[in-house]
């Protein structure tokens, strides 16, 4: 009471500044220039000088309609949402008056497609309901699967919670590398891959009464393909039910893949969101993001903002530049709460954005895609939206797979923008012109199972004894080349024979829940004897681009700390030394502080290779340490990256063998300043240029070795000194060409 009497009685000139800046700014528009103006003229400049020296225009041009509310159920305003128990907000959501219907349906079909928007409360109810009518009698569970690893832990968090149970009990979540489910759990969240590891122990799915396919329009990989199982198994278990669900309008898609199946309607309840657009584009979107979520702060009323970018990195950067400004505002503004959500947050703190906004607050959440349709982050008014994503390419051609920042899809962006509609009418501002988003945007994006590597499931599909690939029921058929060229990297590595039937190894192989080639790694280092560090490899590795962290105002002794790890032969001996010392010091936290070593990270590489030591021991393969043989290290290496060899050209960069495409060491590299003539890169960036991130320096002689099937020793001629390579004059024949 104090403090709003005070504030009423002397309303001083800093708060009367943003009010005069709100009352110019009102008109969107976003005149701030305008107001600027008009504060200067007002010799109030000061202040506002550091927000808006440079601002966004806007234009508005269109609106997304708000879907029309359910009727009798009265709007829920933020406020009394928060005074309200769980069980009252379970009730208070689009889905709760559908309760009944949906379990009629559920019980009369076999399988049924639930469609209805974003937040209406399909993940987390459905399976409660199912529970609470019975389906989890004799044992049996019902499964949800996610795309992704933070929706399956968050929403088994929240629904423990709704159902007053410890987590890890009767709710549970399965991720790879992370089970925490037990005996008593009946409600299982996992993600869609982990779903496709369990057809290999139960191809039936026999414990499970209904399995959800959840978030099936994102059409991941892993969603694509079990449609196809799924489907097949519905055929003969009759007794299980089968739900596909989805946030938007593939509905009837689904329908005809799965032979009719009724679709089970949820009408949305969405409020109308303006929709602004930047009247030219923005040369750099992460500070125009910044700049904007600054201008929403001071001149908007209350409400939550939701920021899209692309990734980790992204989200540190806009994280700590915003940070820097309203630290330099101080009071001058009210407190903004900033926020990061993406996959390799701790979940401690991936909590926090599900936390009630203080009042007087503004929370401003940085996502990545993840806050699209996965998770719902309530009370949302305001969407950023510069209007990327980060996707897979894969080239078929070459077999060079990377992670580029693409443009996103219309329906991406209308999903999007559908966020800022959940609790009042939002506003939604792209940092891209109205033309290029009607120009220059797909309307939809691409299924995955159209542009990734196919490796994996391949295998997969292989080890469940789907042998015609191309035959599969897909929903949408990938590329053939993709397919074949799957084939033959699986058949390179000799987890396929010529017959193109799987092997043993590569029966060996698909225990892993890696990629092929990391599997075939493993299994190597039973060969050469140094299973101990190839395990720690793969684990560093799997956390990799996380390991080290360079904090801008200390970039230099961060990089210092980071060359003093490195090792001869390459990167990956330098994640082995990184994480041999961290073992030494006892898994010591201030170690990590002290040598710029993202703490989280190591953790996850413990646990990351507690996993995999138990997978090494359960195909018999002895865990034993050769820890000073390089050769024999990176042999086992070589023996499932081969595919990723490049090298050094006689201009000095490098080309990939296979296919002579140019590619670079990456400048962390501890290989940067050394460019041996060989080098497997673990994995290709493409940011301005394409580069190898993660490089061991190698000898073309383990090629011929290692991949005979694979290499020929003509591939391997040294073209830096056009020295006679070791094995040239060689037969074929003792070369193991077959
Ligand atoms: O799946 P759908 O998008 O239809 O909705 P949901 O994920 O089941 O979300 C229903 C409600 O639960 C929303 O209001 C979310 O904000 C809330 N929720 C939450 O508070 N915490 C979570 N971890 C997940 C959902
Ligand atoms: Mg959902």
């Amino acid at each position: 009471y104090v403090e709003i009497d005070d504030r009423e009685k002397q309303p001083h000139s800093e708060q009367r500044i943003w009010e005069d800046a709100r009352m110019a700014t009102a008109q969107w528009n976003f005149g701030a220039r305008d107001a600027k103006q008009r504060l200067q003229e007002k010799g109030k400049v000061h202040d506002y000088d550091l927000l808006l020296d440079d601002t966004i225009d806007f234009v508005q041009t269109n609106q997304l309609a708000g879907t029309k509310g359910i009727e009798d159920q009265p709007e829920v305003s933020d406020i009394q949402k928060k005074k309200m128990s769980l069980q009252e907000t379970r009730k208070s959501l689009p889905i709760f008056p559908f309760r009944e219907d949906l379990l009629q349906a559920v019980e009369e079909h076999q399988i049924l497609i639930v469609e209805g928007e974003t937040g209406s409360g399909k993940t987390t109810q459905i399976p409660q309901y199912l529970y609470e009518a019975g389906y989890c009698k004799d044992g049996k569970k019902v499964g949800c699967t996610q795309p992704r690893r933070v929706a399956a832990m968050s929403v088994a968090a929240r629904v423990a919670q709704e159902m007053g149970k410890k987590l890890g009990n009767e709710v549970g979540y399965s991720i790879r590398f992370e089970d925490c489910t037990s005996e008593r759990t009946v409600i299982k969240y996992m993600t869609d891959g982990m779903l496709l590891r369990e057809f290999l122990s139960e191809p039936d799915l026999q414990s499970y009464s209904v399995m959800i396919i959840d978030e099936a329009h994102e059409r991941t990989l892993h969603t694509d393909i079990l449609f196809g199982l799924i489907k097949d198994i519905a055929r003969f278990r009759p007794d299980l039910k089968l739900l596909i669900s989805s946030a938007t309008l593939d509905a009837e898609k689904f329908s005809d893949f799965f032979d009719e199946a009724p679709i089970f309607r949820i009408p949305g309840r969405r409020f109308p969101v303006e929709i602004f657009y930047t009247k030219a584009p923005e040369a750099d979107y992460i500070d125009a993001c910044v700049v904007t979520i600054l201008q929403i702060h001071v001149t908007q009323d209350a409400g939550d903002i939701l920021v899209f970018l692309t990734g980790q990195e992204e989200i540190e950067t806009a994280l700590e530049s915003l940070t820097e400004r309203t630290r330099r505002l101080g009071t001058r503004i009210k407190e903004l709460l900033i926020l990061p959500i993406y996959a390799n947050l701790p979940s401690d703190m991936q909590a926090k954005i599900f936390e009630p906004t203080p009042p007087g607050a503004r929370k401003c959440i940085l996502a990545t895609n993840i806050a699209e349709t996965s998770l719902t982050i309530d009370n949302i008014i305001f969407v950023i939206d510069p209007g990327f994503c980060k996707q897979n390419s894969y080239n078929a051609r070459t077999g060079m797979e990377s992670l580029v920042v693409v443009p996103i899809s219309k329906a991406s962006a209308n999903q999007r923008a559908g966020r800022a509609g959940r609790v009042a009418a939002g506003k939604c501002f792209r940092l891209y012109t109205a033309w290029a988003y009607k120009h220059e945007l797909e309307e939809n994006t691409v299924p995955e199972i159209q542009r990734v590597n196919l490796g994996n499931v391949v295998l997969l599909l292989k080890s469940l004894g789907i042998n015609d690939l191309i035959h599969f029921d897909f929903l949408d058929p990938p590329p053939h080349e993709t397919l074949a060229l799957a084939l033959e990297q699986l058949y390179a590595l000799g987890a396929l024979n010529h017959m193109g039937e799987l092997t043993k190894l590569g029966r060996r192989m698909a225990e892993f829940p890696v990629d092929p080639m990391m599997a075939k790694m493993l299994l190597a280092s039973e060969k050469y004897k140094c299973s101990e560090e190839i395990v720690t490899i793969a684990a560093m590795l799997s956390v990799n681009s996380a390991v080290f962290y360079r904090p801008k105002d200390k970039a230099i002794h961060a990089d210092t700390a980071r060359k003093n790890f490195f090792s001869p032969g390459g990167d990956h001996f330098t994640l082995l030394n990184v994480y041999n010392q961290w073992v030494d010091t006892d898994f010591s936290t201030q170690w990590c502080f002290e040598n710029f070593i993202q703490h989280r990270s190591m953790r996850r590489a413990r646990d990351v290779r507690e996993q995999l030591v138990g997978l090494v021991e359960r195909v018999e393969i002895d865990m034993v340490s050769n820890k000073d043989d390089l050769v024999a290290i990176g042999k086992a290496v070589t023996a499932g990256f081969f595919y990723n060899t490049s090298r050094l050209s006689k201009t000095g960069g490098y080309k990939t063998v296979k296919h002579n495409q140019t590619v670079l060491i990456h400048p962390n590299s501890s290989m940067f300043e050394e460019l041996p003539r060989w080098l497997i890169y673990h994995e290709l960036v493409f940011t301005t240029k394409e580069y190898m991130r993660q490089v061991i320096q190698i000898e073309n002689s383990w090629l011929l070795e290692v991949a005979p099937h694979y290499y020929k020793a003509k591939d391997l001629e040294d073209t830096t000194t056009r020295k006679m390579p070791k094995n040239k004059g060689k037969s074929r024949a003792e070369l193991g060409d077959h």
